[in-house]
C-alpha cells in the first residue's frame, strides 16, 4: 500500500495554485527522498498508567526550566523577542550555567526521587479497556459512515488522522494528518473559547465570564452560533472551546474568566448551549480542560521548574458533582471533542488517566466523541492510548515543538508489535471520523477538500499576518503560499456578530451598587428632578486608564498578554485579535449631549498633584479600574497567568478613593466602572458615600464602550447577575482557595479538601456574610415573585435510576496487525524536520510479543449503573417535579430579571440503606430564567417563570454505589428568588 500512499493534504491550503507556484515546488519536493527520522528513543513498553511513575518514558533532556516561555505563539510580524535575551559577562555567564546545571541536577534527582516513592497507579484506580464509540442510537448513522470510511484505511492512514503534525506545521494551532486518498482532510483545530485565535476579520465576543453573567441561554446559545459560524468560514474545523474548566475552585485561578462562573449548574448550561450552538453550524466543539486544572501554577511539567505537573486531587464525590457536571452536560448536548487537561488528577496525568478518560468520560457519560490532549499535556504514549486518549495535539513529545512525537511513528510502531491493540487504534480513529460526520463536514459543498483536491481548509495563518507566508512554518521547508484570504466572517447588517458581543457584553454587565438612583445616566446632564437653579454645563469626569484605548492598538501584546488601556479579555490561548475596541472614554463622550454637558477626562490611573483640581470642577465622575489573568505561560505586571490577590490592579483602589473623595470637591457623585476577570474585593471603596454606583463589566470584548453606554445611560436595563461570590477579603472564601504559588513537593499536591464546598456553597455552609452574594444584581425596575406552585411529576420515588439501558453494538473491525512494512514511507518520500508522519523507519525492531497490559487490562472492568447514553444514565435526566412562579415588575420601566431557584436536600438525612448520614450544602442551583416584563403597570407586567426538576439534579453521587441516589424519606425545600441570598419563595417537595 505504502507506495501509493500519499500524505498531500497535509501540505494543503492554498489557492488553487499555479503549475509553477511554490506552493507546488513544495508538493513535489515533499516526494523526493530524505533520511527517516530517528526512532530509537520509543520504548513501547513504556506506559506508566499515566501515573508519576513515569518509568521508561523518555525525559526531557535539556528543556528550559520554563518550557512553554518559548511558547512561539505569536505571529511572525508580531514577534518581539519573546525569549529575553541578555549579554552577560564570561564570569556571569559560567555561574549562570553552573547554577542552571545544579538545578537541573538537583531536579532529575528528585525525578528519581519520585520515580522510586511514586505508588504505580498513583492514586487514581484503573479502568480498561477503553469503551469503544459508537453505542448510542443518537450517532449510529455517523459511526456506520465512520466505520466503513476506517475499514478502508491503512495503519499509517489511521495513524495520522490521530496524531497532529507538529506545532506550527500548518496553519492552525492543531492540525491532524489528511487521508487524501479517502477524501478525508487534514483538520484544523482552532482557539478558543471567546473567538477565532490569530485570525483577522473575526469577532472578539466577551469572554466566558461574561456570557456566564448575562444568565442569557438564548444569548449563550447565539454567542455559539456566531463563533461556529465564523470558524466553518474560515476552514475550523474543531474549535477548542468552550471552557468550563476551571470552574473557580480558586477565585484568583488565571484563567477563571475563560469559562462561565462558579458553579456547576450554571457552567453546565452555558457550556451546552454554547456547544449545540457551535455545533449546529456544523463545527466540532471541544469542552475543556478535562479536569481539575484550577490554576496556572504549575500546571505542566517544566513550564513551573518541576518536572511533573500539579496533582489535583479530589474525592469521587466532589468530582461528581463539582468539576465533572459541566461536562457531562456537555456530553449530554453531544459535544464532537474533549480535551484533557495538563494537571494529573490524584497523582496521574489527566491524559493518561484510565479512571477518568476511560471509566467516568466514555463509559458512565457515554462520551461518542474523541478525547484530544492539551497541547503537550500527553505524558506517555502506550499508556495514555490504553487510557483513552484519541488524539495527540499538536503532535510533538514531551517538549515543546520538538517532533518527536509520542505517537505518529511510535504509535505505528506500537500497534505492529501489539503493545497498542489494533483495536484501540480503530476505536480511536473511527471516534474522531465519526464526530466529523455528525457535524455534517463530509458534505463537501460545505467543506471542500484542501488544496490541491479543492479550495477548502483553512484560510488563514496563525503564523503571520502576511497574504504570502510559509506553509510550514515551523519545519526547515521554505515552500511558501497564500496563507492568509482576509475574508471577513463578522456577518453584516442584522447579523452582524457585533449586534451579539454588544447584546452580551450590555447584559453580562452587573449593577451590584445604585444609590439614588444615580443610574441611569441622563444624555442631557441634570435629571428634571435635579436641574432646578442650574444653570451650568453638567459636568463630567472620566477617570482611570481602563477608560481608554491602548495607544499602541488592542493587539499590541502578544495574546493579550499586557495590561494597558481597557480590558476587554483575559490573556493566552483564549484571546483573539480585536477587530476594533470600543473604549469607553469615547463611547461616554458621544453618548452625552454636548450643548448641555461638558465632558474632560484623565485616562491614567496617577492624578498628579497639580491636576488634582480636575476632580474639583466635576458634577459626576466616572471612574474606572480592572483586574487581569491569563494562561501560565505568559505574564504581565507580575502577575503570571493567576492573579497575585484579587483587588483592583495599577493602583485602581488608590485612584477609586482618590476619584470618590473629591469629586466636586465632595460635592460629586461617583460611579465606579470595573473590568475584570472574575471577582473583586471592593471594600476599600464600596461603602463610601460619594460612591454611587458600581458596575461590574467583566470582560466585554470589541463593544466594550457600546455596550456600557447602553447600561449605564438605561437603553439596556441591567439584567446581569454575579456568576460568583463577592467576599469581603480573600480569606472569606476559604483556606483551600489561594493559588498554591511554592511547590509543596516534586509533584506538588493541591488537596480539594474543601469537597463540594466552594464559592456560595462554602459561604452558606460555614456562614460568612460576602459583599455580593452569587447570583446578586440589581435592575433599574423592581420585580416581585409569587404564587409558587410544585408538581411533582412522579408519584412513587426510588432512590436509584433506572437500570442502565441496553445499547447499540459498536462498529467491528478486522484487528489483523498489518505487515511491517506496509507501514513504511514511500520511496521518494522527503520528510520536512520536526513534521510529524505515521511512518516507520525499519521493520527491524518489530517484534509482536505478550506485552504487559496494565494489570486489570484483561479484566473488563465493570459499567457504571449510572451510564448508558451521552450525559449518562437517561433516567438522571427523567423529570421529577415541575415549579412555576409569577414573576410582577412592580416599577417604573421594562426590565429582565434571572428568577433563579435552588434546592436544599433534606436536612440531617442519613442514607436509607446503610444509616450513614450524607452532608449536603445548605442549597445548590438548580434552574434559572431569564424573564421579561414590563414596566408601568403595563398589561404584560407579569410572566410566567417555569422550572423542570430532573433526577440528577435532587441526587447525590454515592461513591460507595457508584451512582447517583435521591433521596425519598424526606422532603427537598425548594427556593426560588432573585439571587442565592434572596429567595422569597418556599416550598417543600
Ligand atoms: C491551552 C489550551 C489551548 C491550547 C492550544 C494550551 O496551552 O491550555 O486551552 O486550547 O493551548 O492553543
Amino acid at each position: 500500500m505504502a507506495e501509493s500512499y500519499e500524505l498531500r493534504g497535509k501540505y494543503s491550503k492554498l489557492d488553487d495554485p499555479e503549475p509553477d507556484s511554490p506552493f507546488h515546488r513544495s508538493l513535489e519536493d515533499a516526494y523526493q527522498s530524505s533520511s527517516e527520522e530517528d526512532l530509537d528513543e520509543f520504548d513501547p513498553l513504556n506506559y506508566d498508567a499515566g501515573t508519576l511513575k513515569r518509568k521508561k518514558t523518555r525525559r526531557p533532556r535539556g528543556e528550559s526550566l520554563h518550557g512553554k516561555d518559548t511558547y512561539p505563539s505569536e505571529k511572525t510580524s508580531q514577534k518581539t523577542g519573546w525569549r529575553r535575551c541578555c549579554v552577560p559577562t564570561r564570569l556571569c555567564c559560567g555561574l549562570i550555567l553552573l547554577f542552571v546545571a545544579a538545578v537541573v541536577l538537583l531536579l532529575s534527582a528528585g525525578g528519581i526521587w519520585a520515580w522510586k516513592t511514586a505508588p504505580v497507579d498513583g492514586q487514581s484506580p484503573s479502568w480498561y479497556p477503553t469503551p469503544k464509540g459508537g453505542i448510542d442510537a443518537a450517532w449510529e448513522e455517523s459511526y456506520k459512515k465512520a466505520a466503513a470510511l476506517v475499514r478502508q484505511m491503512t495503519l499509517v492512514e489511521k495513524v495520522n488522522i490521530t496524531t497532529g503534525t507538529g506545532w506550527s506545521m500548518q496553519l492552525c494551532v492543531g492540525n491532524t494528518g489528511p487521508v487524501a486518498r479517502l477524501s478525508f482532510p487534514s483538520l484544523c483545530l482552532q482557539d478558543g473559547p471567546l473567538g477565532i485565535r490569530f485570525a483577522d476579520n473575526i469577532t472578539a465576543f466577551p469572554a466566558g465570564i461574561t456570557v456566564g453573567a448575562t444568565w442569557n441561554k438564548e444569548l449563550m446559545y447565539q454567542r455559539g452560533k456566531a463563533h461556529g459560524l465564523e470558524a466553518k468560514l474560515k476552514g475550523v474545523n474543531v474549535i477548542l472551546g468552550p471552557a468550563m474548566g476551571p470552574i473557580g475552585k480558586m477565585p484568583a485561578g488565571g484563567r477563571n474568566w475563560e469559562g462561565f462562573g462558579s458553579d456547576p449548574y450554571l457552567q453546565g448550561i452555558a457550556a451546552a448551549q454554547t456547544i449545540k450552538g457551535i455545533q449546529d453550524e456544523g463545527v466540532m466543539a471541544t469542552a475543556k480542560h478535562f479536569i481539575g486544572n484550577e490554576q496556572e501554577h504549575f500546571r505542566q511539567s517544566w513550564e513551573w521548574g518541576t518536572p511533573n505537573a500539579i496533582s489535583s486531587n479530589i474525592d469521587d464525590r466532589t468530582l461528581h458533582e463539582l468539576y465533572a457536571w459541566p461536562f457531562a452536560e456537555s456530553v449530554r448536548a453531544g459535544v464532537a471533542s474533549v480535551m484533557c487537561s495538563y494537571n494529573q488528577v490524584n497523582n496521574s496525568y489527566a491524559c493518561g488517566n484510565s479512571k477518568l478518560l476511560n471509566g467516568i468520560l466514555k463509559d458512565e457519560l457515554g462520551f461518542q466523541g474523541f478525547v484530544q490532549s492539551d497541547w503537550l499535556a500527553q505524558r506517555s504514549g502506550v499508556a495514555s492510548a490504553l487510557a483513552g486518549l484519541d488524539m495527540s495535539m499538536p503532535g510533538d513529545g514531551l517538549r515543546w515543538a520538538d517532533g518527536k512525537s509520542l505517537w505518529g511513528p511510535q504509535l505505528t510502531k506500537a500497534v505492529l508489535n501489539s503493545s497498542v491493540p489494533m483495536d484501540r487504534l480503530n476505536d480511536m480513529v473511527t471516534r474522531i471520523v465519526a464526530a466529523w460526520y455528525q457535524v455534517g463536514q463530509d458534505d463537501k459543498e460545505t467543506w471542500p477538500m484542501p488544496p490541491p483536491e479543492g479550495d477548502g481548509g483553512p484560510n488563514f495563518s496563525s503564523w503571520t499576518n502576511e497574504r504570502i507566508g510559509l506553509l510550514h512554518h515551523g519545519s526547515d521547508d521554505k515552500a511558501t503560499g497564500v496563507v492568509n484570504k482576509f475574508i471577513n466572517v463578522q456577518g453584516e447588517g442584522d447579523d452582524f456578530h457585533g449586534n451579539i458581543a454588544r447584546k452580551i457584553a450590555a447584559e453580562g454587565t452587573v449593577l451590584v451598587k445604585n444609590d439614588d438612583n444615580i443610574l441611569p445616566l441622563d444624555r442631557n446632564g441634570w435629571k428634571d428632578s435635579e436641574k432646578e437653579g442650574k444653570e451650568m454645563k453638567y459636568r463630567v469626569g472620566i477617570f482611570g486608564e481602563d477608560a481608554r484605548s491602548n495607544q499602541n492598538g488592542p493587539n499590541s501584546c502578544k495574546d493579550r498578554g499586557c495590561n494597558v488601556g481597557t480590558l476587554a479579555s483575559g490573556w493566552g490561548s483564549g484571546a483573539v485579535e480585536f477587530p476594533y475596541l470600543i473604549a469607553p472614554v469615547d463611547a461616554i463622550r458621544n453618548a452625552f449631549n454636548e450643548d448641555s454637558t461638558y465632558v474632560t477626562d484623565w485616562p491614567a490611573n496617577k492624578l498628579p498633584t497639580e491636576q488634582e483640581g480636575i476632580l474639583y470642577d466635576q458634577d459626576l465622575c466616572i471612574v474606572f479600574a480592572n483586574s487581569d489573568s491569563g494562561e501560565g505561560y505568559m505574564q504581565s505586571d507580575g502577575v503570571r497567568g493567576d492573579r497575585n490577590n484579587l483587588f483592583t490592579q495599577k493602583g485602581g483602589d488608590y485612584l477609586i478613593k482618590k476619584v470618590a473623595d473629591s469629586c466636586g470637591n465632595g460635592t460629586g457623585s461617583t460611579i465606579v466602572v470595573i473590568h475584570a476577570v472574575g471577582p473583586v474585593i471592593l471594600e476599600d471603596f464600596v461603602d463610601l458615600p460619594t460612591v454611587k454606583a458600581v458596575v461590574l463589566a467583566h470582560l466585554p470584548g470589541q463593544e466594550s464602550g457600546n455596550a456600557l453606554v447602553d447600561v449605564l445611560f438605561g437603553d439596556v436595563n441591567p439584567s446581569g447577575r454575579l456568576p460568583y461570590t463577592i467576599a469581603k477579603k480573600e480569606e472569606d472564601y476559604g483556606p483551600t482557595s489561594k493559588i498554591l504559588t511554592y511547590p509543596n513537593g516534586l509533584i506538588p499536591q493541591q488537596n480539594f479538601t474543601e469537597g463540594i464546598y466552594i464559592d456560595y456553597r462554602y459561604f452558606d455552609k460555614y456562614n460568612v456574610t460576602p459583599r455580593y452574594e452569587f447570583g446578586y444584581g440589581l435592575s433599574y425596575t423592581t420585580f416581585h415573585l409569587s404564587s409558587l406552585l410544585i408538581n411533582p411529576k412522579s408519584f412513587r420515588k426510588t432512590l436509584l435510576p433506572a437500570p442502565r439501558p441496553q445499547t447499540i453494538d459498536p462498529p467491528s473491525f478486522d484487528n489483523t496487525i498489518p505487515d511491517p512494512k506496509t507501514a513504511l514511507a514511500p520511496n521518494g518520500f522527503r520528510k520536512l524536520s520536526k513534521y510529524i508522519y505515521p511512518y516507520i523507519s525499519s521493520t527491524s525492531d518489530i517484534k509482536v510479543g505478550k506485552y504487559p497490559y496494565p494489570p486489570s487490562y484483561d479484566t473488563p472492568a465493570e459499567l457504571s449503573p449510572a451510564g448508558g447514553a451521552q450525559g449518562g444514565n437517561p433516567d438522571l435526566y427523567s423529570i421529577q417535579a415541575v415549579i412555576t412562579a409569577t414573576l410582577t415588575n412592580t416599577g417604573p420601566v421594562d426590565g429582565d430579571s434571572v428568577v433563579q431557584l435552588y434546592i436544599s436536600y433534606p436536612e440531617n438525612y442519613v442514607d436509607e440503606e446503610t444509616g450513614e448520614p450524607v452532608d449536603f450544602p445548605v442549597k445548590v442551583l438548580r434552574g434559572f430564567q431569564k424573564v421579561h416584563a414590563q414596566g408601568g403597570n403595563a398589561r404584560n407586567h407579569r410572566a410566567e417563570v417555569r422550572f423542570e426538576l430532573t433526577r440528577k439534579d435532587l441526587s447525590y453521587w454515592c461513591s460507595r454505589r457508584g451512582n447517583w441516589v435521591m433521596p425519598t424519606t424526606e422532603q427537598f425545600t425548594i427556593r426560588v428568588g432573585f439571587s442565592s441570598r434572596d429567595l422569597p419563595l418556599v416550598g417543600k417537595f
